[in-house]
């Protein structure tokens, strides 16, 4: 499979990109830093021949649009994107201390970002039959199981979710399916030390997903990386 993952260089992104690999996948990484020493270039010495790597944004639209005409030249066609980039700002913040640039940056990352992916990258998907799209959401964004903390970063998951069915609905006629997934609580600079789970098994779950290996049977398409339904 061809599959466009975004924030590939470190955190959930990376562990997404060498499992990818490892499975013999071609990886379109977006990126914001390529630097020698990059980890997403350490995978390109490993894998020569199965990853691309784009300057990529979510925020910067005309980054992603180049990407995507970039990768039409590369590969012509995809099988799958997974919008794995986000942010978790303000964390700990109550309402009454929230600045409301950072609420704007976490919304503009974590919805706006893979719905400008999307945008330009659909195209590609709509060449192939069976392809995946995973919108990595989070449990802070479940409704049902709402908190009263990390405002931004729930609202921003929920509509998330909420994007991830409208999506799912808009492309039903065109074999496409469309998950919002809970990655776990893992141990990254955003989960954090304390953190139980390991990007590594989420990585392998979300791939088994994306390969259609897990049965999902989710009408809204919120699930954890296992496939479990979550609730909205
Ligand atoms: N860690 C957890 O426990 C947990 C739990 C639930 C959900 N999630 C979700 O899992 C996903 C991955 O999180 P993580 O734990 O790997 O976080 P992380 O370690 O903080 O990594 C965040 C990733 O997002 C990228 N990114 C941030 N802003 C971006 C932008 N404007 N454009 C492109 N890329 C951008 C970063 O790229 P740079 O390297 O360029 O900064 C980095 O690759 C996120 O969607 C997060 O919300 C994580």
């Amino acid at each position: 499979m061809k599959i466009v993952l975004t924030g590939a260089n470190r955190g959930l992104g990376i562990h997404l990109a060498r499992t990818a690999l490892e499975r013999g996948h071609t990886v379109l990484a977006g990126v914001r830093t390529v630097v020698e020493a990059s980890p997403i270039n350490l995978l390109k010495k490993q894998f020569p021949d199965k990853v691309y790597t784009y300057f990529l944004d979510v925020t910067n639209e005309e980054s992603i649009a180049k990407a995507a005409e970039l990768a039409t030249t590369d590969v012509g066609s995809i099988d799958g994107i997974i919008n794995n980039a986000g942010v978790l700002t303000e964390r700990g913040k109550t309402i009454e201390e929230l600045d409301f640039n950072e609420v704007q940056v976490t919304m503009d990352v974590n919805v706006l970002g893979p719905m400008r992916v999307i945008k330009h990258f659909l195209p590609l998907l709509h060449k192939e039959n069976n392809q995946t799209i995973i919108n990595i959401s989070s449990e802070a964004g479940s409704i049902h199981n709402a908190y009263g903390g990390d405002f931004p970063y729930g609202i921003s998951k929920a509509a998330l979710n909420m994007f991830t069915v409208q999506l799912s609905r808009y492309v039903k006629n065109k074999n496409i399916a469309v998950y919002a997934v809970h990655p776990g609580w893992i141990k990254t600079d955003m989960g954090g030390d304390n953190a139980t789970g390991y990007p590594e098994e989420s990585a392998n779950g979300i791939l088994d997903i994306l390969e259609g290996k897990i049965d999902t049977n989710s009408e809204l398409g919120f699930i954890d990386f296992k496939g479990k339904e979550m609730k909205i």
